[in-house]
């Protein structure tokens, strides 16, 4: 297999795990990047073991100075990057009247910045290599609503980051696509549902029995399934596909 490497963030678990493990069956070797050492340890075992080479940098996406050595890293290991899928995220969930300046720093600070300044690192190794990025936003950019309003707009941004990186990309042979998930059951939809319930005056199981019906979905996707998509966006046969928002949500968006 001609050598072919991919960096994924947010590779300690939920849909980033998920997504590096799926390809690994792909890719000839991955970079996998978060904060939690132990935890990607774990998703590193189980790339080794769909026959990947691997290596796992445990950095905080949030500091500006991590995308550079994230990419010096990738390079000297492995000489070249053909897919950047820019995973991670932990948008704070807070009420638009009670968040604070800090919380929309922190949250625009990881999963807009990060992954903007990550893309931009990459870039030239993606130009060489005539790769593929994908960017993960939610379908929460298509209703923000108040008591969560930060996971929308930054979701939304996110779709517009990706759209503007894909129109580079155009010109210079780099393809950039974003996906927006439903509620997919992860960590980050547990300590959402978590939330919901408060809210609803419902024990968090009566919340995460009742979530779905509300969402107007049969059941939660599991992570394996996006990671799928992502596995496809990045391969040869959508090659084509750029500047598009794909949502794979089990039906929760009810409009054309
Ligand atoms: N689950 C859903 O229903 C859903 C729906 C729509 C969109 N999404 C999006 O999908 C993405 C993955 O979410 P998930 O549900 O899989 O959540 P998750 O299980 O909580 O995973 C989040 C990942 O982001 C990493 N991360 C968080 N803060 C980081 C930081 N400062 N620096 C580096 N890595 C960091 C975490 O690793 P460490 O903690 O080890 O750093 C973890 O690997 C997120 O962008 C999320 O917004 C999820």
């Amino acid at each position: 297999m001609l050598k072919s490497v991919a960096v994924v963030t947010g590779a300690s678990q939920g849909i980033g795990r998920a997504t590096a493990v799926r390809l690994a069956r792909d890719f000839s070797a991955l970079l996998l990047v978060a904060r939690n050492r132990a935890n990607l340890e774990q998703t590193a075992e189980s790339v080794k073991a769909a026959g990947a080479e691997v290596l796992i940098i445990d950095a905080d996406l949030a500091e500006p100075s991590v995308s550079k050595a994230i990419v010096d890293q990738a390079l000297a290991a492995f000489g070249r990057i053909d897919a950047l899928l820019n995973i991670a995220g932990a948008v704070p969930q807070v009420d638009l009247f009670d968040m604070t300046d800090a919380q929309w720093e922190e949250g625009l600070a990881l999963k807009l910045h990060g992954a903007r300044r990550l893309t931009i690192a990459a870039w030239p190794a993606l130009k060489a290599a005539k790769g593929s990025v994908v960017l993960m936003s939610g379908n929460s950019a298509l209703f923000p609503k108040a008591p969560y309003a930060a996971v929308g707009t930054i979701n939304a941004a996110i779709v517009a980051l990706a759209k503007a990186f894909s129109d580079r990309g155009v010109a210079e042979g780099v393809q950039v696509n974003s996906v927006l998930p439903g509620p997919v059951m992860t960590g980050r939809r547990r300590s959402y549902l978590q939330h919901w319930a408060s809210l609803h005056n419902m024990t968090v199981e009566e919340a995460t029995a009742s979530f779905p019906k509300q969402a107007g979905i049969a059941r939660y996707g599991e992570p394996e399934e996006i990671a799928e998509l992502m596995a496809f966006l990045v391969s040869p046969g959508a090659r084509w596909m750029t500047g598009a928002t794909l949502r794979m949500d089990g039906g929760e968006v009810k409009s054309i």
